[in-house]
């Protein structure tokens, strides 16, 4: 069985032993969510998208981060649209360029390469060829999530992300190498390419070249170092998941350090629900004495809670119920 999930103490420094998940094994449904359960964090093998495609968008990216920051910025947009080193409104800054787009089936990539590159067609076509297979594989992996945790019926968690309507999106970023970073000054100093955070939607999705910089935070406080790895996809479990498993998947903090000497490129695919939907914990999860962790939301509701926070938030607080335990404490 190719499966590996091994429950093994991390190392405080060096790497980790990030779960790999085989799409071709269905037995994988057990590790896949005790990987969500104990990391909130995956890496997926045998995927079934094609190679081509993604070092054709990697090619396409890198073009278009190529371009000179004058005609970049004539894209610049909020909430879509290029952005350079400041990420949302709020104050957050990164060493790091990116492109995000809405990735609804029927948006098209909108009017976002007027005139700039060579052969946008040739972006614009990898752009909607990739969105379609990493949804198809997001959903896979929904349903292998689903199997795994034995709920009925199997497109339980998929169905809120595969209709038209569904609010996902679609982020390419780029980090230069840091200069800083090899002054002597500052040589031994982490520069944060992208601040600490949780992904707020259901599930995200990565690929990266072969730049290192990813980190996830364990549950013990360490960060861990991902080793990168151009032909796997790498998941992650977002707030939302998180709260709909009442806390049982772990919506993992990660961070991107910056590089010295090689630029980094992500995609990063935002699977998420359609604006209103409602997000509250799987009944079908909980057992009798179990209490609800969190108050009920729709995604726009956190949607626009997270655009007004900071990166390093904890986001979900505000929605975190009381529970009969506090109530005791409060009342002692
Ligand atoms: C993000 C993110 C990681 C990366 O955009 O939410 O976590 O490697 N990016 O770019
Ligand atoms: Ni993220």
């Amino acid at each position: 069985m190719a499966v590996l999930s091994k429950q093994v103490a991390v190392p405080k420094s060096g790497f980790s032993p990030i779960p790999v998940i085989d799409m071709s094994e269905p037995e994988s449904k057990h590790a896949l969510v005790k990987a969500c359960e104990d990391f909130g964090f995956f890496k997926v093998i045998n995927h079934g998208i094609s190679a081509e495609l993604v070092s054709v968008l990697e090619h396409e990216t890198v073009e278009f981060f190529s371009l000179p920051k004058s005609e970049k910025t004539l894209v610049a947009g909020y909430p879509f649209g290029y952005g350079n080193s400041n990420i949302g409104r709020n104050g957050d800054v990164g060493w790091v360029e990116y492109l995000l787009m809405n990735a609804n089936l029927d948006s098209g990539s909108g009017p976002l390469f007027p005139s700039l590159l060579k052969s946008p067609g040739n972006f614009r076509n990898a752009l909607e060829e990739y969105k379609t297979s990493v949804r198809k594989m997001t959903c896979d992996v929904l349903e292998m999530i689903t199997d795994g945790l034995g709920i009925k019926p199997r497109n339980t968690l998929s169905k809120l992300v595969s209709d038209q309507n569904t609010d996902s999106i679609l982020r390419l970023n780029h980090y230069p190498p840091c200069p800083l970073i090899n002054k002597k000054t500052n040589g031994g100093k982490n520069v944060i390419g992208f601040g600490e955070h949780t992904d707020p939607q259901i599930i995200s999705v990565l690929r990266s070249n072969n730049t290192s910089g990813l980190q996830i935070n364990l549950t013990d406080g360490s960060w861990v170092a991902v080793p990168p790895d151009h032909s796997s996809f790498f998941f992650n479990v977002g707030d939302s998941l998180q709260v709909m498993t009442n806390g049982r998947f772990k919506s993992v903090r990660h961070r991107v350090l910056a590089n010295g000497d090689k630029s980094r490129v992500s995609m990063i695919y935002f699977a998420g629900p359609s604006l209103t939907q409602r997000i509250a914990p799987l009944t079908c999860l909980m057992d009798n004495e179990d209490e609800m962790l969190y108050e009920e939301f729709t995604w726009s509701e956190y949607r626009n809670s997270a655009y007004n926070s900071r990166l390093s938030d904890n986001r979900l607080q505000q929605f975190e119920r009381k529970t009969t335990h506090d109530n005791t404490l409060l009342n002692d």
